[in-house]
């Protein structure tokens, strides 16, 4: 899909990978508000820098956050040292020095995308301070984007912005909703009421695509409608799965869904056909995490429960290790024994890498 009104956005961009292919690197703060396309901008960036190596990383918004799971994101994608360290569990200042090096040699420009930040733990808004303050001789851009929607003044994030707000290799972009010509542009050929859609959607392009996705004759009441009206179609137990799948996370580990729900695999394409999931690379993910947060809402709250309870079980019979997300569903599916077994184990992990200063001070 063509994307409207960001040409000033992609020429900004332009112009300081440019300046960091010539070595003044930076790091560029993108933000504005939920679905207003800042992952859209920056794929289209990526198809515009082929030549660049880029990686990309995210923080997750489902459950407390991995300590520096981006950073971990990356290595798996930069490898070399960076990789062998975030295996060998290495500590903080060596991650952090290990991958500003391994980003600023070299005669390619590295893009290091690093998504949604206003979930990150309090060891990746260290990092961000840290590259945001050396990274001005690197060949290296590193692009944040954020939310800055509802962050209050003592979001860790807030602050380590305001502390890096004076410094040269500093840019911010900020993205805004789409006008009323822009709607009317994306509505052309759906026959709805241009004024109106704009009126319900505040130019934010998620709800005015999902509205025209959907193939509305009239714009809804709600916006949230929209999503819900898609899974209201599905046949039950497809339905049943979304609600498993909006609890899992953004994206559809398929190993993971067919243990929670063996044989499952028909009604995930029942799913992507209604176009709720859309493909990401090998995978299949929601197609925003507004419409995967819709969802989760919705269900019922004695149904949350044994839905908790499945994965659970599903992430130990997988053996996975990852003890932020075994404790967050195991509180979900109210077994105290499994709560007193991993988040105490993920509070280690936070507080060996500064990750949760609560988490740290409880562990203690
Ligand atoms: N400029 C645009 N023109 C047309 N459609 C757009 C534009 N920007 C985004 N979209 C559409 O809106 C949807 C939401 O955009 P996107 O996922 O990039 O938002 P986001 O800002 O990354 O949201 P979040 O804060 O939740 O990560 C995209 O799937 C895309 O279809
Ligand atoms: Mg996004």
């Amino acid at each position: 899909m063509e994307l409207l009104e960001r040409q000033e956005a992609l020429a900004d961009m332009t112009r300081l990978a440019r300046e960091a292919g010539d070595g003044h690197g930076g790091l560029v703060l993108l933000c504005g508000e939920a679905g207003v396309g800042k992952t859209a901008v920056l794929e289209q960036f990526q198809r515009d820098l082929p030549a660049a190596r880029w990686s990309w990383g995210a923080c997750d918004s489902l459950f407390t956050p991995r300590p520096l799971g981006p950073l971990f994101d990356l290595a798996g994608q930069l490898g070399g040292e960076l990789d062998r360290l975030c295996r060998t569990g290495g500590g903080r200042e060596e991650l952090f020095g290990t991958l500003l090096r391994q980003v600023s040699d070299g005669a390619t420009l590295d893009v290091l995308v690093i998504e949604d930040i206003h979930w990150a733990d309090e060891a990746t808004i260290d990092l961000l301070r840290f590259l945001g303050r050396r990274l001005k001789g690197a060949r290296a851009l590193v692009i944040a984007s954020y939310r800055d929607e509802g962050l209050t003044t003592d979001h860790p994030l807030r602050v380590a912005l305001g502390d890096l707000a004076g410094l040269r290799s500093i840019h911010r972009v900020t993205l805004a909703p789409l006008s009323p010509p822009g709607v009317g542009r994306l509505a052309a050929a759906s026959g709805l009421d241009p004024a109106e859609l704009y009126r319900l959607t505040g130019g934010n392009p998620f709800f005015v695509t999902e509205v025209l996705q959907a193939g509305m004759r009239e714009v809804p009441a709600a916006a949230r409608d929209v999503v819900l009206a898609r899974s209201a179609r599905l046949s039950p137990p497809a339905r049943e799965l979304l609600d498993i799948t909006a609890l899992t996370g953004t994206r559809i580990e398929p190993d993971l869904i067919e243990a929670v729900d063996p044989g499952s695999a028909a009604l995930i394409d029942e799913i992507h056909a209604s176009g709720l999931l859309v493909e990401d690379g090998t995978r299949l993910r929601f197609r925003h995490e507004i419409a995967r947060l819709a969802v989760e809402q919705a269900i019922l709250a004695h149904r949350r429960g044994p839905i908790h309870r499945r994965i659970l079980a599903a992430l130990q019979a997988l053996g996975r290790a990852d003890d932020a997300r075994l404790a967050f569903h195991a509180e979900g599916a109210g077994d105290g024994p499994a709560v007193l077994k991993y988040a105490p184990a993920a509070a280690r992990q936070a507080a060996a890498l500064a990750s949760h200063q609560e988490a740290a001070a409880q562990y203690r």
